[in-house]
């Protein structure tokens, strides 16, 4: 992107971004989520970061936070309410930690006290001897709005702080003096409490069922129902939207943290006693590691909670430690908040593929610009059918909201129309089929285009299938579930995409999740060398099977052999790689083409039907397409055939063997290699030629057949002293 496109878009963004703020914190309207929302922000301030001369007073990336509500009487704070600094790995918490010990310039040994993050709006509440005189709202975090008359109707906020007896805060660890100090507070000064107002999930469910019910608008998530309760004149309505309270922080007085109560747990125990919730998971971790699996229990627990949190607040147990560490720009030092990873994103579309389900069906999928969404890399998404595309009015180019939640496959929300260049393009149906070419038509009442060829879907199948199988690339693991699965997802179209799936491909996909993606990726790129006559075999060509692949490879290497002696007597650059072992596909295909039907029909074991399937298959366009791709997404061809290295000469060089049923201590594959390395050959078929048959365990009709020809019979003890 140029300077005049970066301030463009930059002028989009950041009126995009201000309307969906304006809504989200004056109007308590969500139009956006705050994920989405976010994202357009990383965007912004990305671009500003490669363009600093762009940036200007207004722009988002330069705003603290919002302005308080002119309904609401203003409430100035005794103490700023600060926001936090936000982590989203471990090595951000590590970083944070390390900021802090340079910082201090010493090593960090104190405990960190872990307590959830709720996703609520954060009140003050302001006890004046032991009366709740003032709740407030953060504001813009000096000034927030007086909302004392609704956050009076949450029932688990005290009207009256409880007076703890000098026994149960003992018990907790306060010190008499300490004790004397709290009591006095509490019957002469100020106590502030602040903390999350939040809706449960389930009264969240209950209202938005009666709100349907009653044709009214639902509420879009939970913190906005708190929000919208707490921020609205009529205070029965708040009532009836049954809020929740927990405290997570306590200001006595003038004191300074850490003066009266020494650690954040000790804090939470005297505010349990004082009468208000504290949650009960919040607990103290003794270094990092600890945090990191509190962090991971909690994430899996997460669903199940009664309210919605969206990470960790990691704070420095030690309050003493509070007023050392002091606050940097608009958070403070000592604690972190540690999120979960967001699960919208922004991003843009590249592409549309279309791929071809089972009835024929053609289903677009979202190509996209790789963007992290709930913590993985995602590159695509299914639209479904072109409806989809419609009804969301997409264009390629376009900025969408993407949303992944848990392993459930990433979808396309919405577009962001406001942030297009104009560039845009439309997005059309193709005319014919992607994968068979054939024809494409919309049927009568029906939302699917479909390709009309009945087997397209069938045959790109087994072709494959046919390719990953035993005998040719062996991919271990890739079986045909999830070939179909990869075919059905427009993941692939042909065998020589397989070499081109990524990780964040698989992650886009239904069931994946990390670990099954990487295994996959795994055996992908153990499969990255293949043998020519496998690979031949794999192609799936008609009438050639194991044996004719093997055939076709040794000529082919015959004579790119005898093309490199030339070539290196003349002194041809490419002479070198032509005989180590690699094999180039475009020579595979040069080779190939240069022979006629009476020259292929010439070869051992080749008549002419077989010939001619050949023959055609190396002159068909899109053959040759798939062909090149397999070489640019990564596969090697190597040469191990009868001709290379692993071959000797034996006794039995030239000899035919056939195998029939099965053997006890090797594969027919082993087998089959075994045979091929003493220079003998395996053939599928007794004739008259087959010099041993051997058979195993059940062995049929070939059995009966060298019986009839008189041919030598091995078991398997003779076979295997044979090559031994
Ligand atoms: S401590 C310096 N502790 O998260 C700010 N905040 O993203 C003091 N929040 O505005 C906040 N749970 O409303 C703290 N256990 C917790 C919290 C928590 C939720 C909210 C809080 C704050 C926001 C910052």
């Amino acid at each position: 992107m140029n300077i005049i496109e970066a301030k463009k878009r930059l002028e989009k963004l950041k009126i995009e971004i201000d309307y969906h703020r304006y809504n989200y914190h004056v109007l308590d309207r969500e139009t956006i989520s705050a994920a989405a929302l976010d994202s357009l922000k990383n965007e912004l301030f990305a671009l500003e970061n490669e363009y600093p001369e762009l940036i200007t007073s207004d722009s988002p990336t330069q705003r603290v936070a919002g302005a308080p509500l002119d309904k609401f009487e203003k409430a100035k704070h005794s103490r700023p309410m600060i926001s936090l600094f936000d982590a989203f790995s471990e090595s951000d918490m590590r970083d944070w930690k390390e900021r802090n010990e340079n910082y201090l310039e010493r090593n960090l040994t104190e405990e960190y006290y872990c307590e959830l993050k709720l996703d609520g709006l954060a009140i003050s509440l302001n006890y004046k001897f032991g009366k709740l005189i003032l709740a407030a709202t953060r504001g813009d975090g000096k000034v927030g709005e007086n909302v004392t008359m609704n956050v009076k109707t949450i029932q688990s906020i005290p009207l009256v702080l409880r007076k703890p007896e000098e026994k149960e805060l003992l018990e907790v660890g306060f010190l008499k003096s300490e004790i004397k100090e709290v009591f006095s507070l509490l019957e002469g000064g100020v106590i502030e409490i602040r903390g999350e107002a939040i809706m449960t999930k389930k009264v969240f469910a209950d209202l938005n069922k009666k709100y349907l019910a009653e044709s009214r608008p639902a509420l879009a998530n939970t913190r906005n129902g708190v929000a919208g309760s707490i921020r609205q004149l009529d205070s029965k309505i708040t009532a009836e939207r049954k809020l929740d309270f927990y405290a997570y922080d306590l200001l006595l007085g003038d004191f300074e943290r850490g003066e009266i109560v020494d650690t954040k747990e000790k804090s939470d125990a005297l505010v349990r006693l004082l009468g208000l919730k504290v949650l009960a998971d919040n607990a103290v971790c003794k270094d990092l590691d600890n945090v990191f699996s509190f962090f991971k229990k909690v994430g899996e627990r997460r669903e199940k909670l009664p309210f919605e949190i969206d990470g960790v607040v990691v704070k420095i147990n030690n309050l003493k430690m509070w007023p050392v560490l002091g606050i940097v720009g608009k958070a403070p030092r000592y604690m972190m908040a540690y999120k979960f990873p967001a699960e919208q994103a922004t991003t843009t579309i590249n592409d549309i593929v279309w791929q071809v389900g089972r009835t024929g069906a053609l289903t677009p999928t979202a190509i996209l610009e790789p963007v992290n969404v709930g913590g993985a890399t995602i590159s695509r998404s299914t639209l479904h059918n072109f409806d989809e595309i419609e009804r969301l009015d997409l264009r390629l180019g376009d900025t969408i909201i993407i949303e992944r939640s848990g392993d459930v496959i990433p979808k396309v929300i919405s577009v962001l129309k406001n942030l297009r260049s104009g560039k845009e393009k439309k997005i059309i149906p193709p005319s014919v089929c992607p994968m068979c070419g054939g024809k494409v038509e919309q049927i009568k009442d029906e939302v699917a285009y479909r390709c009309l060829n009945k087997s397209c879907f069938a045959v790109s199948l087994r072709q494959i299938t046919h390719f990953v199988s035993k005998g040719a690339a062996n991919f271990d693991g890739l079986g045909p579930k999830l070939i179909e699965q990869f075919l059905a997802s427009g993941l692939i179209k042909d065998a020589a995409d397989i070499y081109n799936i990524k990780k964040a491909d698989l992650l886009s996909l239904e069931r994946f999740a990390e670990k099954k993606a990487d295994n996959v990726i795994e055996v992908i790129n153990s499969r990255r060398e293949l043998d020519v006559a496998r690979f031949i075999y794999g192609l799936g060509i008609r009438h050639v099977g194991e044996e004719t692949a093997m055939t076709l490879a040794e000529m082919i290497i015959h004579e790119i052999m005898e093309g490199a002696q030339l070539s290196k007597k003349v002194g041809a650059a490419n002479a070198k790689t032509q005989l180590s072992g690699f094999l180039k596909i475009e020579h595979l295909i040069s080779v190939l083409q240069h022979k006629t039907e009476e020259d292929l029909a010439k070869m051992e074991d080749i008549g002419p039907i077989v010939a001619e399937s050949i023959y055609t298959f190396w002159r068909d366009e899109k053959n040759l397409e798939v062909l090149k791709k397999f070489e640019k997404n990564g596969l090697i061809l190597t040469i191990s055939t009868p001709q290379s290295k692993n071959t000797k000469t034996s006794a039995l060089t030239g000899k035919i063997f056939v195998l029939t049923g099965s053997l006890s201590s090797l594969t027919r594959d082993e087998a089959k290699d075994k045979i091929r390395t003493l220079g003998a050959k395996t053939k599928e078929s007794v004739t008259k030629d087959t010099d041993y048959v051997v058979a195993g365990e059940s062995s049929g009709s070939k059995y009966d057949k060298a019986k009839e020809l008189g041919i030598t019979i091995l078991d398997e003890d003779e076979f295997l002293k044979m090559i031994k």
